[in-house]
């Protein structure tokens, strides 16, 4: 759907159509979808409904297996799903619309009907969701960094405006009352917790959802702070909340009722599990607690989505980050749900089920099966291709300037940015302290810098400095060199390990470097920056490619490792890549990026790899690693793909290296996971 599109004209025949759609649906076949006040319930088709809902992401898996997520949704005896629509994963560029694949958002919907589950959209324009700038494109960055985001800042709402009217047209067509099985939509997410509280963004929105989803469409909000967009009494106001043995739901709902005195009780949000952040342990909440919990709630009469029910993956470069302190999620969204990441069903899932069952007295449809993974045994990988030795095939685009640029002004939004600059021969005289110890620093680290230095000579044939992560307290790399013409050129890789999801940290998330770079206290002037695509080079260079000896720099840092796995196509399922001979990175197969590796920090040590990548014959592996340099002399280099997962579940596999001791200990648990129970038994 990368076209052109007149959103005028659009805006109105998508209200026209979605009018005249349900002026006639009204006159015949009365689907309604209603709040009855006075009653505290929802009215469908007239009668009193409760909701027992599970949220699951789309976009967190392949189209391929949608089918059998929801069945099993299905036959956990739910009758809705909640989504989320990340606005970046539609829209990756200004005016570029995606809508196939994982993006088909108008399948998932028939494909969820078609499974007799009704859909509670949450429409954005912000989700969180641990996704990438809470589904914020990153491209709103490069319009104008200062934008205030989630605000009535024209040019934030300017671009709202545009993408809700091809957003919301496709959600009218599949409202209830249309003849769809949308019942409810959410503009905007948990606003409460950004502290801002922008009454005319928040109207604005209101009137969006109106102009677009008609006068009866149930508009929703979901926020605990009640101090903003609750007040305003116009979208229906609900709350979120996990496990919380200690208070009644009288109390716990207290607050809401204060503000909105009758209506059906709703928990948007019941955590069944919890997210995970690099360098902390992998979080489980017991089965029996959540169950027993939902039970509660089902007879207390709350309309409950389950969070998440499905957790998936963040392929790719998709994960989010907490801020502050800045902590990236890893690539496992598993979330401890009640279906596994492969779409396993969980001791937790029977429970549930079991209480949906006896709640409601429906029986509910057969289990499907597990979906198998099997070991498919060891890849040997080489070493083919070095950062340094590559930059022609890696850069997209350089912009050159006194100091660096930002990732997003170079149009990078994800991934990796290369900063460049040449020490020249006085620099000597700029900083007399030049001896042969340096110290390097950068003003401002988004989020992690691999460090490199090469000769005037032969810029390829880099030497590895070092590191600079986000979390380190200062932004200080110390190295030696035995003289300046060794160093002649440093370069800065820079990873974005993902743009903050929540709280006031959005605001001017840029990436890249930020400010200024100095080494021995003198300013390193004159940067080059480049946008880097490593997806292209991974799926294109062939495996069989060995570096010569005499192509490879003394950094083996940054490097493509290749290999083969080859499989029949009896056999073609799901797998469990294990990274431990690895450290920190990212995977393709098939040129397909399955996301970022770090078992040197943990929790998570091998990554998903779905069936729907896999081919029979021949699969090309590529691993990009960036802090370590294995099996330069010899062939270690290796992944074994294995039939079970290791998301965390073992906390000793998280390695024992000097990388790890850096990372491991830095950050506490969430609080908000402070609060979680503990684990009451170890059936996963
Ligand atoms: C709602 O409550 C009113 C009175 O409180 C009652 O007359 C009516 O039948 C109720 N409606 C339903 C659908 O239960
Ligand atoms: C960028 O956004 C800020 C905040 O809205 C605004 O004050 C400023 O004028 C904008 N800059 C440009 C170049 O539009
Ligand atoms: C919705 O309400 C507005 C304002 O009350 C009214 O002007 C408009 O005609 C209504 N639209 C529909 C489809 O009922
Ligand atoms: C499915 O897998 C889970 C764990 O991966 C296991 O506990 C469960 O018993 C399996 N279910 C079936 C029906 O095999
Ligand atoms: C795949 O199937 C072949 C023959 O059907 C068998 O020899 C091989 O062991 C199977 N591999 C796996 C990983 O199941
Ligand atoms: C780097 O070197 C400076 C100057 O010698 C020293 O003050 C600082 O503690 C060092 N930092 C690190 C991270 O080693
Ligand atoms: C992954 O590989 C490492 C290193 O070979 C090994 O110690 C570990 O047990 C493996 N993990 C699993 C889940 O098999």
């Amino acid at each position: 759907m990368a076209r052109k599109i007149d959103y005028s004209a659009l805006l109105f025949a998508a209200w026209f159509i979605s009018f005249s759609i349900a002026v006639q649906h009204d006159s015949s076949v009365q689907r309604s979808f209603i709040i009855d006040y006075d009653n505290n319930t929802f009215l469908k088709d007239g009668q009193p409904f409760q909701y027992i809902s599970g949220s699951i992401h789309y976009f967190r898996l392949l189209p391929d297996s949608w089918d059998d997520r929801l069945a099993k949704m299905r036959a956990a005896g739910l009758n809705a799903v909640q989504i989320y629509v990340p606005w970046n994963f539609h829209m990756p560029r200004p005016g570029q619309h995606r809508f196939t694949g994982s993006a088909d958002l108008d399948l998932f919907l028939a494909l969820a009907q078609k499974h007799d589950l009704l859909a509670i959209v949450r429409a954005g324009p912000y989700i969180c969701a641990e996704w990438d700038f809470g589904g914020l494109p990153a491209w709103l960055l490069q319009r104008n960094a200062s934008m205030v985001m989630r605000s009535s800042d024209p040019q934030f709402l300017a671009a709202v405006d545009e993408w809700m009217a091809v957003l919301l047209p496709i959600i009218a067509r599949r409202l209830y009352s249309s003849g769809g099985n949308v019942i409810m939509v959410q503009l905007e997410n948990e606003y409460g917790s950004t502290g801002q509280c922008d009454l005319a963004y928040i109207r604005h929105l209101y009137q969006l959802g109106r102009r677009y989803l008609g006068n009866q469409t149930v508009l929703f909000s979901t926020d605990n702070t009640l101090t903003c967009v609750a007040k305003e009494r116009q979208f229906y106001a609900t709350i979120d909340f996990g496990v919380d043995g200690t208070r009644s739901l009288k109390d716990t709902f207290a607050p809401l009722r204060a503000l909105q005195p009758k209506g059906p009780l709703v928990n948007s949000e019941y955590y069944a599990g919890w997210l995970d952040h690099w360098s902390s342990p992998h979080v489980r909440v017991g089965a029996q607690l959540v169950a027993d919990g939902l039970a509660r709630m089902l007879a207390y009469g709350v309309n409950v989505n389950i969070y998440m029910f499905f957790g998936g993956t963040n392929f790719g470069y998709w994960n989010g980050a907490n801020s502050p302190p800045f902590e990236p999620q890893p690539t496992s969204y598993d979330y401890d749900a009640p279906i596994a990441e492969n779409g396993d069903t969980r001791y937790k899932y029977q429970l549930i089920r079991q209480v949906i069952k006896d709640a409601t007295g429906r029986q509910p449809s057969p289990v499907p099966r597990n979906s198998s993974a099997s070991s498919f045994g060891r890849v040997k990988l080489q070493r083919s291709a070095s950062l340094l030795g590559n930059l022609d095939s890696l850069i997209v685009n350089r912009l050159d300037g006194k100091l660096p640029v930002t990732m997003e002004s170079l149009g990078q939004f994800q991934g990796f940015a290369l900063y460049g600059t040449q020490i020249s021969e006085d620099f000597k005289a700029v900083a007399p302290s030049l001896t042969s110890s340096y110290s390097l620093r950068v003003e401002k680290v988004r989020d992690f810098v691999y460090a490199f230095a090469s000769s005037s000579s032969k810029p390829s044939l880099g030497q590895f400095l070092g590191f600079i992560s986000y979390a380190e307290s200062a932004a200080v790399l110390n190295f030696t060199a035995s003289d300046l013409s060794s160093i002649r050129n440093i370069w800065l890789l820079v990873e974005n390990c993902g743009h903050v999801n929540s709280g006031p940290d959005i605001q001017g998330n840029v990436k890249g470097i930020i400010g200024q770079v100095t080494l021995n206290g003198a300013p390193l002037n004159g940067w080059r920056s480049y946008s880097l695509d490593f997806d292209r080079l991974a799926a294109k260079l062939p495996y069989a490619k060995r570096l010569a000896a005499s192509e490879e720099p003394q950094a083996a840092q940054a490097s493509l490792y290749m290999g083969r796995l080859i499989l029949d196509k009896n056999n073609l399922t799901d797998t469990y890549a294990n990274l431990s001979t690895f450290c920190k990175g990212q995977l393709w197969i098939n040129g397909f990026n399955l996301g970022r590796y770090w078992p040197c920090a943990g929790p998570q040590v091998t990554l998903y790899v779905p069936r729907a990548v896999l081919r029979e014959g021949s699969n090309s592996v590529a691993v990009l690693e960036l802090l370590q340099a294995p099996c330069l002399s010899d062939s270690s280099c290796r992944i074994d793909f294995l039939r079970e997962p290791d998301v965390g579940f073992r906390s000793k596999s998280v390695a024992d290296s000097a990388i790890s001791l850096r990372f491991r200990g830095k950050f506490a648990v969430p609080s908000s996971a402070d609060q979680l129970p503990s684990v009451d038994d170890e059936r996963i």
